[in-house]
Formats: C-alpha cells, structure tokens, sequence
C-alpha cells in the first residue's frame, strides 16, 4: 500500500494560518456575463444551451411572493417495500403542494423576487450566485471506480438511463484507462455500446492516453477528459508519471481531439492538499489550470481529491485559477470526507463558478487515494441550489429514485442527507397512516 493509500487523518486537516489567508470578495468578483466572456473553446459542441443566464443582474422580471405559494416538498415513493402501497397514496395527497424543484416559501430568497420585509442588505449574501448551474454528474466513473466489487454492465446503463430521465445533462459515463490499474471499469466499451441511444445528454468518459482516446472513440464516445494534478505524488500514484509527462500526453491527446472536433474537458486533483506533498500551493492549481486550459480543454474541473478543503483553503485556490482562466470554464469537484463540500460550493457560487461536479448518493473516491470518500452527492447539491433559487433543469424525485437504484444494488444506504431525510419523512408520513 503506498502512503497515498493510508486513511487520512486528523493531522491532514487544513492549518487554521490558511483560513486566516482568505481572501474577501465582494459583489466586484461576480462572475462576468455569459455575452462578455466570449464562446467556449474553439471546437466544443453544446448538446444544451443552459449556462447562457448566469447573470449577477437582475433583469428578470418581477416575481411576487404569491407567485410561489409555499409548497410541501416531498417524493413519491419509500425504499421500504411494506411502505410502498401507502407511500404513493399518501405522496398523491401531498402531490397537491407542487413540485420539489420549484417550491419557494415566502420567507426564502429566490432571484426572481424579493420579500419587502426583509431588508436589502440580507440579500448581498446570495445575490451574485449564477442563476443557473450546471451539474456534471460523476457517479457512474467516479463512483463506481472505487467499488470494492464491479457492478455489472447491465446496471451501470441502467443507472445512466434512470440519471439522464432525471434531466441531468452531463454524466460521466466510464473510463477508458488500464484494467489493470481500475478493473471496475474494464467494460468501457459495452457500457458505451449501452448508452449510446441516449439523446440530449453528453458522456463524457476519462481518457489518461492516447491508447485511451482511441479506444473511446472506437466506443463511439463524443466527449472525453484528461486527469492531470497539481502534486507530484498523486501523479505518480494514479497515473505512473509526473505532472510534466502528463501535460505532454495530454497534448497528444488534444491535438488529436480537435481533429475529431471532440471536446476535451480537463481534471485537476489534489486542488487542496495531497496526502504525500501536503497542501498545494494555489500558484501550483493555476499553473496545471493554465497548461490545460492553453491546450484546448473547454473546461477545467478542480478537485479537492482527498476532501480535506474548506471554504479557508479553497477560496485562495480558486482565486488563483480564475486569474488565469475564465471563470465560466472552471468547475469544482469536492468529495466530502470532511463534510465541508457544500460549505465549499457555496463559496464557489458566491465566486461565479456555475459548473459542479456531484456523483448520485455520493458514491465515489478514488482508488489512489485511499480514505477519501464519495463525492458530493448529486441529491443534495440539487437541494440546496432550489433553496437559493438556482436553476438547474434537475428532477429531484427522479434524481433520487436513480441513487435508490443504485443503492439497492449496492444493499447500502445513501451517502445523500436529502435522500435518506426524504425517504424517512414519507415513511413517517406513511406511519401516521397505517
Ligand atoms: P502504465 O502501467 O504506466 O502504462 O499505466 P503503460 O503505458 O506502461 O502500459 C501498461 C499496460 O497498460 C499496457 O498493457 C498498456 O497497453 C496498458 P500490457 O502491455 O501490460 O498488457 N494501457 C492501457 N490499457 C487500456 N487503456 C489505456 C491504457 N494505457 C495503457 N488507456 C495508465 C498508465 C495511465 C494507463 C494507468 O496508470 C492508468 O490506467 N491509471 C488510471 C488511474 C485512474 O483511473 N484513476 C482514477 C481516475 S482519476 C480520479 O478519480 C480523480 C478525479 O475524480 C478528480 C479528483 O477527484 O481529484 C478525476
Ligand atoms: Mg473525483
């Protein structure tokens, strides 16, 4: 077992010198318009027009409070098979309060309106968060890659289609690496043969070579990412070189992509803190960033691999990306060993990222970095994006029936707090019932 491998510890957490070092940002670092930043990279091909109204102004027109009555969230359905009969009945009786996604209490800040009693400067705290995000959803590779046991094709497509019906429109579909290294995803190419009906939806899959971009390709993939880091060791440890060595491969791989005119997304890991190296310097994420972003990835996902981040060491550190490539291309990718993923989600909103990576029922880790969780789960990025009225052409009840699925077949409990307080409120409600 490497020392990339070891559980992490205590004594991994991020020093109290680095919170102090954060850096304030204000209504001046909102996130510049969609129309000013420019298109996306040179040959990147947009399944869905969706990140176009991520604007710090309020033009959209006047909403009043009554025009989102306060709704009951719920969802229809209880894991538990005894329950299921009452559940329903009881979930078309609250199905009368409306829909999950789209219910907002008087009392609740949306983008769209503004309650008169609550005074002006209590909004400055959400006001610049983009009106909507788009969610790359990680479960299928990065979740699965670090099951102990392989999940079987036919329920990794299974979990794909029930995820796409969600409404999610990127989903990291496999990975085209050694199956010597990552043996839970040897069957790339029939996972792809299996999806490869889905329309409106984009598949990414993981490439780290150009033996892996061919062999995506073959698979009929449309869309692929490199995985580079910004520590040495975590290099060496998930992909066999250094930092340096990678970039040249990736290179290769992107020079060959924009003949096929596919798009390249890149991955940054160990944004924070790499178990081996210590904390990453910010200069060194930027750096990385740059490299990739020049060679023509459209977007760079940024990693916080071990899950040791807080909004005191992530804010520097995406300070320092976006001064070097433009914030509408940058995503952050936070796994929740420490609980602290969507304290640093809201941090990036606050900054003007609109990109975020999740994984359903939190699935997920890496292989090479043994200790660290799932990430964020999908579920309850979702919640907590409809709580501050941001959109995100996301079903929550289908979203969650996508994790159960995935959870039953697993015979594990979610990792997401949304889902596990969802099914146990319609069991309640189901109980007052029987
Ligand atoms: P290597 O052993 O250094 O490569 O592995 P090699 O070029 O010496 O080849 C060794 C063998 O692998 C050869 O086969 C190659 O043909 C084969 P052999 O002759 O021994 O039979 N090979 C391949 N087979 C299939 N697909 C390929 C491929 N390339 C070589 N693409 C390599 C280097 C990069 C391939 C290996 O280290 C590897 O596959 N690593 C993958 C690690 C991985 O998938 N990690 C998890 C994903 S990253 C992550 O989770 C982080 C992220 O989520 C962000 C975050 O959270 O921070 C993205
Ligand atoms: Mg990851």
């Amino acid at each position: 077992m490497s020392s990339l491998e070891e559980p992490l510890g205590v004594d991994k957490l991020p020093s109290m010198s680095t919170i102090d070092r954060i850096q304030r940002f204000s209504s001046g670092t909102c996130r510049p318009r969609v129309d000013e930043i420019g298109s996306m990279g040179d040959f990147w091909l947009e399944g869905r027009n969706c990140s176009t109204s991520n604007s710090c102004n309020d033009d959209d027109d006047e909403y009043t409070a009554e025009t989102f009555p306060w709704k009951r969230q719920t969802r229809d359905f209880s894991r538990d098979e005894s329950l299921n009969q009452k559940a329903s009945t009881k979930t078309r009786k609250l199905k009368k309060f409306g829909k999950i996604d789209d219910s907002f209490s008087e009392y609740q800040y949306s983008p769209m309106f503004k309650n008169k009693d609550i005074p002006n400067s209590t909004y400055k705290f959400l006001e610049c968060i983009p009106r909507f995000v788009k969610i790359v959803e990680v479960g299928p590779r990065d979740g699965l890659q670090n099951e102990k046991n392989s999940v079987p094709t036919s329920v990794k497509i299974e979990l794909i289609h029930r995820l796409a019906s969600s409404g999610l429109s990127v989903i990291e579909a496999t990975s085209f690496v050694s199956p010597k290294w990552v043996p839970q995803l040897a069957d790339a190419k029939e996972v792809m043969q299996g999806v490869h009906r889905l329309r409106g939806v984009r598949l990414p899959v993981l490439t780290p070579n150009l033996k892996g971009f061919e062999a995506a390709i073959a698979a009929g993939a449309k869309e692929v990412a490199v995985f580079a880091s910004a520590s040495e060791s975590f290099s060496k440890s998930n992909i066999n070189c250094s930092v340096e060595e990678s970039l040249a491969r990736y290179r290769a791989v992107t020079r060959a992509a924009k003949e096929l005119s596919i798009p390249v997304r890149g991955y940054i890991s160990c944004v924070v803190e790499c178990p081996v190296d210590g904390p990453t310097p910010p200069s060194k994420v930027a750096y990385v960033a740059k490299e990739l972003y020049d060679m023509g990835c459209f977007e760079i996902s940024l990693g916080d691999t071990t899950g040791v981040g807080t909004p005191g060491t992530v804010v520097p550190m995406l300070a320092a990306v976006i001064a070097v490539v433009p914030i509408d291309k940058i995503a952050v990718h936070f796994h929740d060993t420490y609980g602290q993923s969507l304290s640093n989600i809201l941090v990036s909103l606050q900054m003007g990222i609109s990109i975020i990576d999740s994984s359903v029922a939190g699935l997920g880790g890496c292989p090479y970095a043994k200790g660290a969780t799932g990430n964020v789960a999908t579920e309850d990025v979702v919640y907590m994006l409809n709580g501050i009225g941001v959109k995100t052409n996301i079903d929550l009840e289908k979203l969650m029936l996508a994790g159960d699925f995935i959870n039953n077949h697993l015979q594990r409990p979610s990792s997401s707090k949304t889902s596990i307080a969802s099914n146990r409120s319609t069991a309640d409600a189901c109980l007052q019932d029987i």
